[in-house]
């Protein structure tokens, strides 16, 4: 492979056609512009900024885990050292951060410090394959997301995602005025075939026309909410080549990248690493690496698309959480560097979830009939999509599968395991009037007969127990 130096790797394509209606309208804050001002010998009296000596903390002390040295496996946890992170009010030398800057007001792109270590870990792990590409710090993928949507939709508009897909993103889409477009999955995720026929015919369908023919694709390529599938890497190429052909914008929602399963071969290359035009947008969160609770992430996009992000983030958040931003510095720059950081989720994080998926599994496996309920191994992510053979019912025809489906998840209750169901993510229209949140009364869609379950959270021997109930559940669901 031929190694190229950033600068002679293209710019990204002039993607301005692409900018929506409400992002076009964004100007840049005039009141932000004056803090690249201050520097050096500037006093200002311009910024209303709060001052320091107001502020009632003193220091931020956090104990966290050491970054892994070696080759400890999380089951240890016990044996983990410790060390303490800590942030003082003013400037010190040897401290990446201060209180005094990182709780004031801030530039939308993030604390510069957390900022730099999040592109140089793309640079390392993704190594864009374009030159003006860059990172801004976000409130998650979930603030992302609705950012990206701002940048490049307006209502009236559709958009590709996978057929089984993420509800938050369809309970954000939706209020929009914003039509999903769903495309077939398999185990491997979203089908090129399917993706290519939708946008090679459209216009076949009366509401489809030369303006509205969709220009922005929602992918989750990594271990995909629901199904777990991850796409290989001819198939992201595929993925990339259509975009390429069609011209699309892809919003790659990637928090489950770093919880691949095997990466003998090395980790599974992101699309934004084979994206030679900047048409890919990359979501990173803290939330699965770290925590949820950080409230911390990172975009990665072509420079035109993140000025107009800054200014919606200028304008709505203004920055994420001084507090999490200051300890994931301290964290992640002074203590654990970008070495520690990738062997912690190597090492721990991947770890820790391949072995919860292979315990429920190896438990599913040994409880359920599998030939009511099977599922694809996942190879990454944090979820198990179980299909369910409703055809293999004695009722089946007489009532509908969403009435079948509805008995078994009631079942499910009545045996004291939950599961999601299936219809939550249904990219079909939900029917309107119904009242979503009685769970045990309502099913819809007919095809979504599946059951989602997580190796995430419940401890193994909780696993074991919710796997028997369900191998009881199904086998009740099935005699009726
Ligand atoms: C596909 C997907 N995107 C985004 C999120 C939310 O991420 P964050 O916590 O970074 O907002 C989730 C969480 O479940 C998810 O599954």
């Amino acid at each position: 492979m031929v190694v190229q130096s950033v600068s002679e790797l293209p710019l990204a394509k002039d993607f301005s056609s692409f900018i929506s209606v409400e992002a076009s309208a964004r100007k840049k804050s005039p009141l932000k512009s004056l803090l690249v001002f201050m520097k050096g010998n500037m006093i200002s009296l311009g910024g209303g900024l709060p001052h320091p000596s107001t502020f009632p903390f003193t220091e931020l002390s956090s104990v966290v885990k050491s970054a892994p040295a070696g080759t400890t496996a999380l089951k240890d946890t016990k044996k983990e050292n410790i060390e303490t992170v800590s942030v003082p009010l003013d400037p010190t030398d040897g401290k990446v951060e201060s209180l005094a800057a990182s709780l004031q007001y801030g530039g939308g792109l993030g604390m510069p410090s957390l900022r730099n270590f999040c592109k140089t870990h793309i640079e390392s792990m993704h190594k864009p394959q374009y030159q003006d590409w860059e990172v801004i710090m976000t409130c998650g993928n979930t603030d992302s997301f609705t950012k990206a949507l701002a940048l490049l939709l307006n209502r009236g508009d559709y958009i590709l995602i996978e057929k089984w897909a993420y509800p938050t993103a369809m309970e954000t889409i939706e209020p929009l005025g914003i039509t999903a477009v769903p495309i077939p999955v398999d185990g491997e995720g979203i089908c090129p075939k399917a993706l290519r026929q939708t946008l090679d015919n459209w216009g076949s369908e009366p509401h489809q026309t030369p303006e509205n023919k969709p220009r922005v694709a929602y992918l989750v390529p990594t271990g995909q909410n629901p199904t777990g599938a991850t796409m290989g890497l001819q198939r992201r190429r595929d993925i990339m080549a259509i975009a390429q052909q069609h011209n699309l914008i892809i919003i790659e929602d990637d928090p489950y990248y770093y919880l691949q399963f095997s990466i003998d071969d090395g980790w599974m290359p992101s699309l934004l690493s084979l994206d030679t035009d900047g048409r890919v947008i990359r979501l990173d969160s803290f939330s699965k690496t770290l925590a949820p609770g950080c409230r911390v992430g990172y975009a990665t996009m072509n420079k035109q698309f993140r000025e107009y992000f800054q200014f919606h983030t200028e304008v709505t958040v203004q920055q994420p959480s001084g507090f999490s931003q200051a300890v994931l510095a301290e964290m992640l720059v002074g203590h654990w560097g970008q070495e520690g950081y990738t062997r912690y989720l190597t090492e721990r994080v991947r770890i820790e979830y391949l072995n919860r998926s292979k315990f429920l599994q190896s438990c599913l496996r040994k409880y359920v009939n599998s030939e009511l309920i099977s599922f694809v191994e996942p190879s990454a992510g944090m979820f198990i999509w179980l299909k369910v053979h409703v055809e293999k019912h004695p009722r089946h025809g007489q009532v509908t599968d969403s009435a079948l489906m509805l008995e078994l998840f009631n079942a499910c209750i009545a045996e004291d395991v939950l599961l999601t169901p299936g219809w939550q993510f249904s990219t079909k229209p939900k029917p309107q009037n119904a009242d979503l949140s009685k769970v045990q009364e309502f099913w819809f869609d007919d095809e979504a007969t599946f059951l989602r379950a997580t190796f995430a959270y419940a401890d193994f021997p909780q696993m074991e127990k919710a796997a028997q109930s369900l191998g009881v559940a199904v086998t009740k669901a099935f005699a009726a």
